[in-house]
């Protein structure tokens, strides 16, 4: 593969924003969190370093967190008012702005690398329920039982919602209690990578809501709210309240400010930002220019994040007073 060096290569992901208290973070989890945001950074910096693409490097380093019973995606996915783990996700490529994703999937293991395959393998963009199953499987991907993504705390947070009648905003996996306006995490998990080829692109998986609706779909898997790529402006993952993030066409919408209106990128983020918060929502955005510049911006009290360059040195964050940038 050839590969141009001069061009810093870049790799920034978040594992979900949301109401995270370090008073109630242990160290013991606090460490859990940040070794698998590391292991996220380093399967993605492999792929970048050899010169591999940042599509590779994106579903590589969302793959560690849909592994993690730690995040709201593929292992660790929430359960649906019906007891089902719904999973979904999306991907985009900012050179070809090529896209795939797939929704309300319950037996495929990795909804990134099904999501990849939509993009790469068929001529959709999308695919839902047991038509992405069958395609995922005629791919050769792992088909799980979905008793794969059972967890017991997933379990109890979704007895809790239904004795409450609360659809649980997120994986709340430090407190366990349900949600309340002062008291949301989004569990969701994202990528966005810069290749040394000079292109873009961004990835997001997320099991959604706990308690949601048969068949409810949130912004992880919509094109332009949880997930957009275009080497003329930005790469942007998502992570939030999914139906403002949707209405807001949150993704493109941060693109669009850069693109267009040359808005400094982190500018752009907050932008997008204070328009979900007018409407009642909130969570994080990650974003990366081809020149390698980035932003991790969230309206939360917290977000799991993590970023690595061509130095090598990984880098996590999960509250605004360390915040790298
Ligand atoms: N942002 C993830 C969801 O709402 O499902």
């Amino acid at each position: 593969m050839t590969a141009s060096h001069d061009v810093p290569f870049r790799l920034v992901i978040h594992g979900g924003a949301g109401a995270i208290k370090q008073s109630r973070l242990s160290a013991e989890r606090e460490a859990a969190y940040r070794q698998v945001l590391t292991q996220s950074l380093s399967a993605g910096y492999d792929v970048l370093k050899i010169g591999g693409s940042c599509i590779d490097a994106v579903t590589a380093a969302i793959v560690v967190m849909e592994d993690s019973p730690l995040f709201n995606a593929g292992k660790g996915s929430v359960f649906s008012r019906e007891g089902q783990n719904e999973l979904e996700a999306s991907i985009m490529e900012g050179s070809t702005r090529l896209a795939g994703a797939v929704a309300g999937v319950t037996t495929v293991r990795n909804p990134i690398r099904a999501a990849h395959a939509v993009m790469t393998k068929s001529t959709h963009t999308m695919l839902i329920g047991p038509g992405a199953e069958i395609f995922a499987a005629e791919q050769g991907l792992e088909i799980v039982d979905p008793e794969y993504f059972h967890t017991s705390y997933r379990w109890e947070q979704l007895q809790k919602a239904l004795a409450k009648k609360q659809v649980l905003r997120d994986h709340d996996i430090d407190s366990n209690r349900p949600f309340t306006n002062n008291d949301k995490k989004h569990g969701t998990v994202g990528a966005v990578a810069l290749d040394r080829h000079g292109n873009l692109a961004a990835g997001t998986s997320t099991g959604g809501l706990t308690n949601k609706r048969r068949g409810r779909v949130g912004d992880s898997s919509i094109i332009g709210a949880g997930t957009y790529a275009d080497n003329r402006s930005v790469a942007v993952s998502a992570t939030g309240t999914g139906e403002m993030f949707i209405r807001t066409a949150a993704a493109y919408q941060t693109a669009a400010q850069i693109m267009l209106l040359q808005k400094p990128i982190h500018e752009a983020a907050d932008t997008t930002l204070k328009e979900i918060s007018s409407i009642g929502g909130d969570g994080g955005l990650i974003v990366l220019n081809v020149k390698g510049d980035y932003a991790m911006r969230f309206n939360t009290s917290g977000m799991y994040q993590g970023t690595i360059g061509h130095n090598g040195i990984a880098w996590t964050g999960i509250f605004h007073d360390e915040s790298e940038i």
